[in-house]
């Protein structure tokens, strides 16, 4: 360990030890012993570290942080240090209404104050539930204090009868099931609830998967902490190993700064597309980006990731689940496979533990081929997004590894222009509207239909619907037409496998093309020169603009809590992270 900072460099000691200020040191110490901490532990010079605790009753992913957080205390004071528990706000994927992601922002507001208006000298961010990981590498981005990332980890596999069930996905096939009158009413609660069988955040490669992995390949986690279910003992052991390792990267002064570079950001782009990442992932780590400094967009993902392989075979994409992925390696055999085919970029970035990514993984293989694949035998070839542009938005993310053999056969079949097709645009205003309306024949949908879903952006929903992918009427579907091609400016659920185009920017509600676009027109997809256009006439597009304008733009419905209306003032669009406007302005604040 290379100490670069003393007992009196701390920044807690300007609370607790200050030498120019011995009323104000008395005042703060004052409160802090009234529980029992003693004077001599806040005054001795050890260094104060926080436990971000995402973990709640409203939180149940994250609750199990509650218990591993003991464990992280003791790692803590093993090392001499002195922990101190600060509570986040809650975000609970499933539990949150109108939508979690509203809540990302909320909670890396409040933990940047605590961070920064308390005396804490290091932290360790207590991640799992799917915003709760970007929220906080987004405030510890921020504050730049030593900052360590720690995963409640995956629940246990699924089963229903035998079969693996993981979350999320579980819940299309039981609507199938019971939409077929296979399963009743009963059925279909006992097959959902069979996919979440013990504490822990999502099995399946969703949002939650990909974003603790991320944290992982970003290097602001211990190798191998990612992919641990929430109740194996190494959950346990890594949270001492965690605690541990907190107090001396404050000691080396080791911040989110020095690990979060650009190089860090290129190796987790290319290690999204070798674990199938969500749609999400662009999102988040652009806004984790942005608040450390880093310029960092969706050309970047799709310069760096759209060729890289798919190594992991996990639900949706896939078979398998979070167990199966911890026993096949997790991140690290994933992290080995590409750099033994010389596929990670950055193999020198440094992470959590002072060593290179490189050095942590390069021993590491996968330990069962079926579950993580080596790059000479993939589950796909390129698996990474692609940044579509045109008339209708400046950029909107595309997942082309999804597109199925039926549908590149019905859509990408002319001869002469194999990678584009156009369609008929029918356009819903939110997902309230496409349900009620999406069987009526009037809309007359057929398979050269576009599906347009507006108004589900960061400021329309708000915080962004996942509601882009849509089904076909049902006469479509009794035809055997499964899927239709989708465009809209919401969000898709990390666990669904649709080639949408999605997180469109800027939405229509902030004045994006697709709030010109009416039903009957025609667009145009081009995967090759990667654009998407409306197909109508300048002037006529022109028209519809001023008379929307005349109109006040595209409406927006009221906001239901002052948190909705701020958000609704201030969030950027998807490609720029859906960060507060301003937000970033603020950078290392703890060092000013
Ligand atoms: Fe919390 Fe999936 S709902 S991790
Ligand atoms: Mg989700």
């Amino acid at each position: 360990m290379t100490q670069r900072k003393r007992p009196e460099d701390l920044r807690s000691k300007l609370w607790f030890s200050n030498p120019d200020d011995p009323e104000m040191t008395a005042l703060y110490v004052e409160r802090y012993v009234n529980y029992g901490l003693t004077r001599e532990e806040l005054q001795s010079g050890r260094p104060i570290i926080g436990i971000a605790q995402t973990g709640s009753d409203l939180s149940p992913c994250n609750r199990h942080h509650m218990e591993l957080a003991k464990r992280i205390r003791d790692g803590i004071i093993a090392k001499g240090g002195l922990p101190l528990e600060i509570p986040v706000h809650p975000i609970q994927e499933t539990g949150k209404r109108p939508t979690a992601s509203l809540d990302r922002n909320l909670a890396y507001l409040g933990l940047v104050e605590a961070l920064y208006g308390y005396p804490i000298d290091g932290v360790v961010l207590t991640i799992g539930c799917d915003k709760t990981t970007p929220a906080l590498l987004m405030a510890a981005a921020t504050v730049d204090i030593p900052a360590i990332a720690f995963s409640v980890g995956p629940m246990l596999n699924g089963y229903f009868r035998g079969e693996r069930t993981g979350s999320g996905t579980i819940v299309w096939k039981a609507r199938e099931l019971h939409a077929e009158g296979k399963i009743d009413d009963e059925g279909f609660a006992e097959l959902v609830t069979s996919s979440a069988p013990s504490v822990g955040y999502c099995n399946t490669m969703g949002t939650a998967t990909t974003m603790n992995s991320l944290a992982e390949s970003l290097g602001m986690q211990l190798p191998g902490s990612a992919a641990i279910p929430a109740p194996y003992r190494e959950r346990g052991q890594m949270a001492h190993a965690t605690g541990m390792r907190i107090v001396d990267m404050v000691w080396e002064d080791l911040k989110p700064s020095d690990i979060m570079t650009r190089e860090a950001f290129e190796n987790a782009i290319v290690a999204n597309s070798a674990l199938g990442g969500s749609t999400n992932a662009p999102i988040h780590l652009n806004a984790v980006a942005r608040h450390v400094g880093v310029k960092l967009d969706n050309d970047d993902w799709q310069a760096l990731g759209h060729d890289i392989p798919l190594l992991t075979n996990l639900q949706p994409a896939g078979a398998y689940l979070g167990e199966d992925f911890h026993r096949a390696g997790g991140v690290p055999a994933v992290i080995g496979e590409l750099l033994k085919a010389g596929l990670l970029p950055h193999p020198d970035a440094i992470t959590v533990n002072g060593k290179p990514i490189g050095e942590n993984c390069k021993e590491r293989a996968s330990e069962n081929e079926d579950v993580i694949r080596t790059v000479a035998a993939p589950m796909m070839k390129s698996a990474g997004f692609m940044n579509l542009k045109g008339n209708l938005f400046d950029s909107a993310i595309m997942k082309t590894s999804v597109i199925s053999e039926e549908f590149r056969k019905r859509y990408f079949s002319n001869p002469d222009d194999p990678e584009a097709f156009e369609g008929r645009a029918i356009v819903f205003d939110g997902p309230e509207i496409f349900h009620k309306t999406i069987d009526n024949p009037d809309l007359d949908i057929d398979e050269n239909c576009i599906l347009v879903m507006r108004g589900t952006g960061p400021l329309g929903y708000p915080g962004g619907a996942e509601v882009v992918n849509m089904r076909p009427p049902s006469y479509l579907l009794k035809k055997g037409i499964s899927a239709l091609p989708c465009i809209g400016d919401g969000r898709q659920s990390g666990t669904s496998g649709s080639p949408s185009i999605l997180n469109a920017s800027p939405e229509a509600a902030a004045g994006g093309g697709l709030a010109l676009l009416q039903n009957g027109d025609r667009v145009r997809i081009d995967l090759k020169s990667g654009r998407v256009d409306a197909l109508v006439d300048e002037s006529e597009w022109a028209a519809r603009a001023e008379k929307l304008a005349g109109e006040g733009g595209y409406p927006t419905p009221e906001s239901q809590s002052p948190w909705q209306k701020y958000f609704r003032e201030l969030a950027e669009p998807f490609s720029e992270g859906m960060v507060l406007r301003g937000s970033t302005d603020f950078q290392k604040i703890a060092s000013k």
